[in-house]
This record gives structure tokens, C-alpha cells and sequence, in this order.
């Protein structure tokens, strides 16, 4: 294989890992980054990413030991790079709006940097459009020269799943969007020296398209199965039985419900996806973001439930929250449900956090100590289904607890076995 200079820019869940695997497949990488701690921490071998994520520490450890890989703040490191890759966040704003100044800041400088011949590969999750109305205008204009003539465009948006990074970059097929056929053979060169999986190479519209429906079409199934959870709560049924019988007819596959989705990418996707569409209607997308924002809510009124049920008033209670992060084993807390029962509970009452991942607490205390957060609690409730909280005994608990009150957002228990034990219990989809 021919090694090729890499340059990275954005080196957060995707970009750091990204940076790895090129690095790790022979080409001398330059990740760029405007967070100065992030980039001590990578040149020192040591990865900024919280939780479990398997094999990135070891890889990056090694890499920036061997050099092939380094790190720095300086945007004209990209200057030599025979491909530039764009990682960095494209959210949106309170009023759901795309924010897209880092990406633009972030091509500007790639224009401004880069050399003849170089391939210009966007990662990030971006609006329809975003490629033909931004990235490719602003990289002519600060470059001085020709898309598709002396330097090369792809949109190959990620797919992967934090706990599972290096992962998913290596074994899942990628669609990669091309301006033409030279970008698609530049492309096709860099991604097959790091992706195991197959390329389906399409246009840049269609690539754009295509992964914020990704995401939009696994919000929109959430919401669907969240709907009938909250219909299998007034009805006396158990949502998570119901959708095992309904998957045991061919074709159907209904999603899990539960205490809400979060991360960078679902609640947002979505937004991006409907920000480019004027004339057609996305009320079945809007509708899911709004089914899958109230389930948080949902969880904190199914509290106030509980705690009543058990005589006991919010006020002057302690609960304890099990999970921060919006995804099981994981420490990323973007976005997270929990951060919404937090704000709902916290006022007024005296609310602890379990994670044993998360390593920055929300406005309450953080713990990593179970016993700890169960101690004198009114409440157990559960928003993320971290795999710690398997072995948990309903024993232990009720004898550790001030009230036995469980609340449980992810199906973690039996609602039999903890009334068994003495315990009031309401779950997101379990009907009494
Ligand atoms: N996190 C995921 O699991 C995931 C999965 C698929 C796709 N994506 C998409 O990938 C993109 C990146 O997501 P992420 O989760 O890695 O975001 P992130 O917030 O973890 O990382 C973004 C990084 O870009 C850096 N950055 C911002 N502005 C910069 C600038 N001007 N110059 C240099 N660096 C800058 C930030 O400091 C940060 O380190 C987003 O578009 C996201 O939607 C994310």
C-alpha cells in the first residue's frame, strides 16, 4: 500500500479514532484540534474519550509512540496532508436550526491550507445540500482553485457508535457521496486501506441523504415503539411482551422503548435532515423528536407516581439516578434523558448520580458507588442500562434504601420480583 500524508480535523468520537486507524494502516497522521487539552492528552498517548472504548487507548498509546500518529492545534498542519478528513460536530441550536460554524470555520482553513491534488473528505453528518452550497463554494474560494480539477471532494459519513469506535470504522460498509470520478478513485484508495466493509459510492446528495435518514429512521421506529409503551402503561400491558409478539410475525421488527434516545446524533440528525426540506412535509419526523423528548418527562412524572403510591411526597425525598450517559457502557453524556429527569427532579428534591463511566457530574453529585447512591434513597430510578447494573439484587437493595421505590426506563426488572420484594414499581411500558 502506498502511504499517503493524513490529515484529521476534529478529533472527537470520531475524528480520534478515525486519526488511529489511518495511522495504524501506515499513513504518517496529523490530527488537528482547537482543544488544547484534548491534544496534550493525544500526543501523551492518552485518549480523551470516556468509558469503555475498546482497543482505542492501547492503539493510540502505541501509535503516538511509534510517531506515526501526533496531534497539535495549528489548522496549517493540514498544508502537506494528501487527504483532509473533516470530523468535527455539526449540531443544532434551541430553535432546532443546524449550527454549522464549525464546519465552515473548519473548511475555510482547509482551503486556505491545503495543496494541489489533495482529497477533501467530509465525515461529519451534514444538511442535503451542505456540500454543493458550502463545503465545495467556500473550498474554491480560499484555496483559488477547481473542485474536481486540481483538488478532489467525498462526503463519507461515519457510522459509528461510541463504545465501538474503531470498531465500526473497520468492519461497517460506508456510502461515500463523490463529486466525480476522480474524487471516487481518490476516495475509494484512502477508505479501502482502513474499512474492511464495502464502499457504495453514490453522488454527494445522495450520501447526505442517506445518513441523516439513517438515524432519523431509527429515531422515528423509537418513537413508535415509545407511543405504545405509554398506550401498554394505560392499558395494564407489558410493552416489552407485546413487541416480542409482534417480532414473532415475519418482517416486522419493532425497536425497544425506553426512557428517551440521546447522544450527538439522533436528536439532531433528524433537525438536519428536515432543515433542507421547504416544501414537502416532515411532521412524521417531527412528531418522533417530539414522542422521544417527552419520554424523559414521562420518567420523572412515573416518580412522582411511584413515590406517591409509596406515601411519600418529591419534596424532602432523596432519589438516586442510575446512569448518566445516554448509552449503555458508555460515558458520553451528550444529550442525555437523564439530564432532563435531573432538571425536572432536582429542584425539589435531593438527587444523586450513579455512572460508572461518566466522568463529569450534571449539577448533582456523581457517584461510582452503587451502594452509595442507594443509601437512604426513596427512589432507584433507572435511565441507562448499563451493564453494571445486571447484577443488582433486589435484596441488597430494599435493605440499603430508606423507601422501596424503583423506576425503571429500561426494562432492567421484573415488576413481579419487585413487588415480591416489598418494592412499588413503574416502568416505561409496563402496565400495572
Ligand atoms: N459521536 C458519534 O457517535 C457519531 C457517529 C456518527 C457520526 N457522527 C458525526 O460526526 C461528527 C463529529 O461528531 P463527534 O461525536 O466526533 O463530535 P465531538 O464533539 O466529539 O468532536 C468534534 C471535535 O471537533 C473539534 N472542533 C470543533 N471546532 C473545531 C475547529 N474549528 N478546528 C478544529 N477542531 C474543531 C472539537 O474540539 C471536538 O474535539 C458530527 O457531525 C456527528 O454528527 C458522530
Amino acid at each position: 500500500m502506498v502511504k499517503k500524508r493524513v490529515a484529521v480535523i476534529g478529533l472527537g468520537y470520531v475524528g480520534l479514532p478515525v486519526a488511529c486507524v489511518f495511522a495504524e494502516s501506515g499513513h504518517p497522521t496529523v490530527g488537528i484540534d482547537v482543544d488544547k487539552k484534548k491534544i496534550t492528552l493525544i500526543n501523551k498517548g492518552v485518549s480523551p474519550i470516556p468509558g469503555k472504548e475498546r482497543g482505542l487507548a492501547e492503539l493510540l498509546s502505541r501509535l503516538t509512540r511509534e510517531g506515526t500518529l501526533r496531534a497539535t492545534t495549528d489548522p496549517s498542519a493540514c498544508s502537506k496532508a494528501d487527504a483532509i478528513f473533516i470530523c468535527v460536530d455539526t449540531p443544532i441550536d434551541n430553535s432546532k436550526n443546524p449550527v454549522l460554524d464549525q464546519l465552515i470555520n473548519v473548511v475555510s482553513v482547509a482551503g486556505k491550507n491545503m495543496k494541489r491534488g489533495v482529497l477533501v473528505s467530509v465525515e461529519s453528518t451534514i444538511p442535503p445540500g451542505t456540500m454543493r452550497d458550502k463545503v465545495i463554494p467556500i473550498l474554491e474560494k480560499e484555496s483559488g482553485m477547481r473542485a474536481g480539477k486540481d483538488f478532489f471532494v467525498v462526503h463519507c459519513p461515519e457510522r459509528v457508535m461510541p463504545g465501538l469506535l474503531l470498531r465500526n470504522i473497520k468492519k461497517y460498509d460506508r456510502v461515500i457521496g463523490c463529486l466525480d470520478e476522480a474524487s471516487l478513485r481518490k476516495g475509494s484508495m484512502f477508505y479501502s486501506s482502513i474499512v474492511k466493509g464495502k464502499l457504495h459510492p453514490t453522488d454527494l446528495m445522495s450520501a447526505e441523504i442517506a445518513k441523516t435518514i439513517e438515524n432519523t429512521y431509527r429515531d422515528v421506529q423509537i418513537a413508535f415503539a415509545n407511543e405504545i409503551a405509554l398506550a401498554c402503561e394505560e392499558l395494564g400491558a407489558d410493552a416489552y411482551e407485546i413487541r416480542r409478539l409482534v417480532n414473532t410475525c415475519p418482517y416486522r421488527d419493532m425497536h425497544t422503548p425506553g426512557a428517551g434516545v440521546g447522544g450527538h446524533c439522533l436528536p439532531k440528525d433528524p433537525w438536519l435532515f428536515a432543515s433542507a426540506v421547504t416544501e414537502s412535509s416532515t411532521s412524521m419526523i417531527e412528531t418522533a423528536r417530539a414522542i422521544n423528548d417527552s419520554m424523559p418527562e414521562h420518567l420523572a412524572e412515573l416518580v412522582v407516581e411511584a413515590l406517591d403510591e409509596a406515601g411519600r411526597r418529591l419534596a424532602g425525598s432523596r432519589i438516586a439516578i442510575f446512569g448518566l450517559a445516554f448509552l449503555k457502557d458508555s460515558g458520553d453524556a451528550r444529550n442525555s434523558p437523564a439530564i432532563v429527569v435531573i432538571d425536572r427532579l432536582a429542584g425539589e428534591s435531593e438527587v444523586i448520580v450513579h455512572d460508572p463511566f461518566v466522568d463529569k457530574g450534571y449539577k448533582v453529585p456523581l457517584t461510582r458507588n452503587i451502594d452509595e447512591a442507594l443509601k437512604d434513597a426513596d427512589c432507584a430510578v433507572f435511565v441507562t442500562e448499563h451493564s453494571t447494573y445486571d447484577s443488582l439484587n433486589l435484596k441488597k437493595m430494599a435493605r440499603l434504601m430508606r423507601t422501596k421505590v424503583i423506576v425503571d426506563g429500561r426494562n432492567l426488572f421484573e415488576s413481579s420480583e419487585c413487588r415480591k420484594h416489598g418494592f412499588v414499581y413503574r416502568g416505561i411500558g409496563k402496565g400495572k
